[in-house]
């Protein structure tokens, strides 16, 4: 037989993981809604020329990290699934010509994302991100309210010590004699450029700037800085930014290798590390302004910023320094009984437990009643309801597990004091 496996760079989230991520996405849907971010889905695939327009075709992640859909012979058109949101939700704002509504237009979203990457710790084919959106605001005020409201959904989920790296990457006004500038810089160094680099030196100059190859650093060291060669409305909205962000009290560091990875950023760029961990490679979020993106794909010039950030890079966080494991929801109550015949009678009255908003499971099988006792427990029940053991109808057993003490209970009574029951704290959760 064939043992099948998740496919590579992809993972299950059991059922003992799962309330982890339901707690961020809480954390992230309550923050969107404070800050007046309204949530939004759009489709896990888009035709790929949005990604190949939006993010650029000379990115890593257009040219080789794409899952591209093997077309069927009746379709014409080439569709991938979506490696990041921002194309597919400036792609929306144009189709539901969302400039008409009041700008800027505040999104977010929260969703799976697939790219061809090697897989590693951190690294995933499917991951999920947090993709939070202003369109239709040049800044900077927007700028700064994004970089802070970043760093709030670390507090509140719980990862301490994030801190942020901002940088300016110009506009089309300015980048040009800046990568001119960059690019004579490596010409100068050619020799001394690994392969792979030589080549993106004649597509993407930029991308050497931030280039994991370690032979990099020293030809790195004293390449020309972006920041010293911004025209002066660049610098003046970089001033604005750092100026907000002073005012708010959150603090940054400028780095000026800060280039980000996709091709629609102008003017500020910014990730987002966990203290000391800046030198792995790891963001856990990053974003951007893209004033160019919204005409790119079929706008009207329109200026945006946004960020995502990298939930499956938050768990790991949490899962190393942060606040104890999720619990599970569990059953108040199992529905017992020693009678085999007695299974639809079990179900009947769970579900007239459910109807009244308790969680209840009722023992299905046949098995012994120490046997449907023990199960109970291991599924943190705090109750059995034992139906049956001569007791008169209109009754049932209720027994606290815990405790290990019986007493019977009117059937007509049962929903209320359970819920009472479920009420208090030490009936709740399972870690
Ligand atoms: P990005 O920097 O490509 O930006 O991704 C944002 C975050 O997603 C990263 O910082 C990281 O935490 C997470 N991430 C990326 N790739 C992976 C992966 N293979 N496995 C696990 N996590 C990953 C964007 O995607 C932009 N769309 C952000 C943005 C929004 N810019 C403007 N608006």
């Amino acid at each position: 037989m064939p043992s099948y496996r998740a496919p590579r760079g992809t993972r299950d989230l059991l059922p003992a993981e799962r309330p982890a991520w339901a707690r961020l996405e809480r954390v992230a849907s309550d923050i969107a809604a404070r800050y007046g971010y309204r949530e939004l889905e759009t489709p896990l695939f888009e035709l790929s020329d949005v990604f190949e327009r939006g993010v650029g075709e000379t990115t890593d992640i257009v040219e080789k990290e794409l899952f591209r859909i093997a077309p069927r012979s009746e379709d014409r058109e080439a569709w991938a699934l979506r490696p990041e949101a921002t194309a597919g939700i400036v792609r929306a704002y144009v189709q539901h010509g969302m400039r008409t509504w009041p700008q800027p237009v505040r999104l977010s979203l929260i969703g799976p994302m697939f790219r061809y990457d090697r897989p590693q710790a951190g690294r995933y084919r499917q991951f999920w991100q947090w993709d939070v959106e202003a369109i239709g605001d040049p800044g900077p005020a927007v700028d700064a309210e994004l970089v802070e409201l970043g760093l709030r959904f670390y507090r509140e989920a719980g990862v301490a010590d994030v801190d942020v790296l901002l940088n300016s990457i110009g506009d089309p006004g300015c980048r040009p004699a800046y990568l001119a500038a960059l690019t004579a810089h490596y010409r100068a160094r050619v020799d001394d450029l690994p392969e792979r680099e030589r080549r993106r030196l004649e597509t993407n100059p930029l991308r050497l700037l931030d280039s994991k190859d370690p032979d990099m650093a020293a030809v790195n060291l004293d390449a020309p800085r972006i920041t010293d060669h911004l025209c002066a409305a660049c610098d003046e909205h970089f001033a604005a930014v750092k100026a907000h962000l002073a005012a708010m009290g959150v603090g940054y560091r400028v780095e000026p290798g800060l280039v980000r990875g996709l091709d629609y950023y102008t003017r500020t760029a910014f990730e987002y590390y966990r203290r000391g961990a800046e030198g792995q490679q790891q963001a856990l979020g990053g974003g951007g302004r893209y004033d160019g993106l919204v005409e790119l794909l079929g706008g009207r010039p329109t200026p945006g910023i946004g960020f995502a950030l990298g939930l499956d890079r938050v768990v790991l966080a949490l899962a190393e320094t942060g606040p104890a494991a999720v619990a599970e929801p569990v059953p108040i109550a199992v529905v017992c009984g020693a009678d085999p015949a007695g299974t639809a009678e079990r179900l009947r009255i769970a579900t007239l437990l459910r109807a009244e908003g308790l969680a209840v499971r009722a023992e299905l099988g046949h098995r012994k009643l120490g046997r449907q006792l023990e199960a109970a427990v291991r599924d943190g029940a705090r109750y059995a309801v034992i139906l049956g053991d001569g007791l008169p109808s209109g009754e049932v057993g209720l027994r606290d597990l815990r405790a290990a003490s019986q007493k019977a209970v009117a059937l007509d009574d049962l929903a209320a004091l359970l819920r009472r029951k479920a009420g208090s704290p030490s009936t709740s959760g399972r870690t």
